[in-house]
């Protein structure tokens, strides 16, 4: 099959925001107890955090991570996390009936991300929570003031406010399972008093409100309009959450999964400017896709865990090759729309529905999905162009007309190198790729990065880590994406 991207350096959709590879820990299974923390591992550091997890979280590049849930954060109190530990309570966790130790709260979180170079998203518990206890903890994280939360933190051993940017009021508020969960005119209410007492408290932090836990709702699009129009002069962002499972284990449709991601971004932006409008605002919200994943393979383990556990193997998804493609094309679909997904996480981070697998006591290795991923963080800096596709179609899952070829490039800040993501949804035929380049004199490709492989279902395991991994093809006169292959095409000058 052949396929031809045009791109032009006119063509432009956005100067991308980095944080749209951002990332989430959650206070569940091993991601933080067995998955960054892990006291008496042999690369454990002086504060219990596994060195060979960092790494590779290092090696994704993740510049913000959301923490500490989640529907997690729905029933947990911050204050619970921080100071002595042995003066912590441990507590019954209802979210995911777990036994909550406290071992790790803001203080140490904050460290750690500090050691992964990244930055914390902090979600508030609008659930159990109160307003009031938001707004201390604002005071708690950022300020310097000689005021009791801000003297805690002191005393707690943080002479420096810990500055976090970017904060989540609650958590699928719309969503039965969550607890506490609200109507919309309920959340609205009180998101709109959090927010205020929050920017009150500082006015520099950017807040993100619930949006739907999916567009398959039934309270999707009301849901928007009600909480945007309430919390409009609060907020900076809407959040959108979306997983993609492939249960009738029918590929060519789970490949075309990313279009309702597509479906549900652009129809996310019709609302928030439909509002815009009807408020006559100056000021634009833009979307903070905060969960985004592939989730499924664990489900039916995790149904028959048994209660109060603590650290349990829950939401472990193995992830397979096929997976990793629906992921790069979830990826090229954000960058698509970057200019007005500016924040996105990938959900989430350690062992839960997670890039990043462990073994307690044992090794750390990249599941499949690392790799679009990590070629997307490491590469995707700068600017995002349209890609021009031309290729042919399929039908299936619904979808008339799924594109063999999914396609975004993004020019680097120093205009030097031209980044070109593509996957080849074809099960079968290999793609030959032409370029019709407009702006890009002297350009040319250099290297090719290939995540294929025969066999769809392939996994990488604690004695088989590198089962499914990145290769890199010369670069020859023809480019060939291969059938059911994620692809990295760089031109230089
Ligand atoms: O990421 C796992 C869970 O998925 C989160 O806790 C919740 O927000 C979503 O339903």
């Amino acid at each position: 099959m052949k396929s031809k991207i045009k791109l032009s350096k006119d063509q432009i959709i956005s100067k991308i925001d980095e944080r749209i590879y951002g990332s989430f820990v959650e206070q569940l299974g091993r991601a933080v107890y067995g998955g960054i923390y892990e006291p008496g591992h042999p690369t454990a550091d002086d504060q219990g955090f596994r060195q060979d997890v960092l790494e590779l979280v290092r090696e994704l590049n993740v510049p913000i991570i959301r923490y500490p849930g989640g529907n997690f954060v729905s029933g947990y109190h911050w204050e619970d996390g921080t100071g002595p530990k042995e003066l912590r309570p441990r507590r019954l966790e209802l979210a995911w009936a777990a036994e909550e130790p406290n071992e790790i709260g803001i203080d140490e979180f904050q460290e750690w991300c500090k050691r992964a170079n990244s930055q914390v998203m902090m979600a508030v518990n609008l659930g159990t929570g109160t307003p009031e206890e938001a707004g201390n903890e604002v005071e708690y994280c950022n300020l310097d003031t000689n005021t009791c939360y801000a003297e805690k933190r002191r005393k707690n051993g943080f002479k420096e406010p810990f500055k976090f940017p970017v904060w989540c009021l609650g958590n699928e508020m719309d969503g039965e399972w969550q607890i506490c969960h609200k109507t919309a005119e309920e959340y609205a209410r009180i998101a709109t008093e959090t927010a205020k007492i929050m920017k009150w408290t500082d006015p520099s932090i950017e807040l993100v409100a619930c949006g739907s836990s999916g567009i398959g709702m039934p309270t999707w699009g009301t849901w928007e309009r009600t909480v945007l129009r309430e919390t409009y002069k609060y907020i900076d962002f809407l959040s959108l959450h979306s997983y993609y499972e492939n249960h009738a284990d029918d590929t060519p449709a789970f490949l075309g999964k990313s279009l309702e991601m597509e479906r549900f971004i652009t129809k996310t932006i019709e609302i928030c400017d439909e509002i815009k409008a009807e408020l006559q605002s100056d000021k634009t919200i833009n979307l903070s896709f905060d969960e985004w994943n592939v989730w499924f393979h664990s489900m039916g383990q995790d149904a028959k865990l048994p209660r109060w556990g603590s650290a349990q193997h829950r939401l472990e998804d193995v992830y397979n090759l096929e997976d990793a493609l629906v992921v790069g094309c979830l990826m090229i679909t954000l960058l698509k729309h970057s200019d007005r997904v500016r924040m996105a996480c990938l959900a989430q981070l350690v062992n839960v529905i997670a890039p990043i697998m462990t073994e307690d006591g044992g090794p750390a290795w990249r599941q499949t999905i690392f790799f679009p991923f990590r070629d997307a963080s490491n590469l995707g800096r700068g600017t995002a162009l349209k890609t021009g596709v031309e290729c042919g179609t399929y039908a299936a899952g619904g979808n008339d007309a799924i594109p063999y070829v999914e396609s975004v490039a993004v020019l680097s800040e120093d205009e030097n190198a031209l980044h070109i993501f593509a996957v080849n949804r074809s099960l079968t035929d290999p793609m030959e790729l032409s370029l019709d380049l407009n702006g890009f004199e002297g350009f040319r490709p250099v290297e090719h990065r290939v995540l294929t492989g025969e066999d769809l279902k392939a996994v990488n395991t604690a004695t088989n880590p590198e089962n499914v991994s990145e290769t890199t093809v010369p670069v020859g006169e023809k480019i060939i994406l291969p059938a059911k292959s994620w692809n990295v095409v760089t031109l230089k000058k």
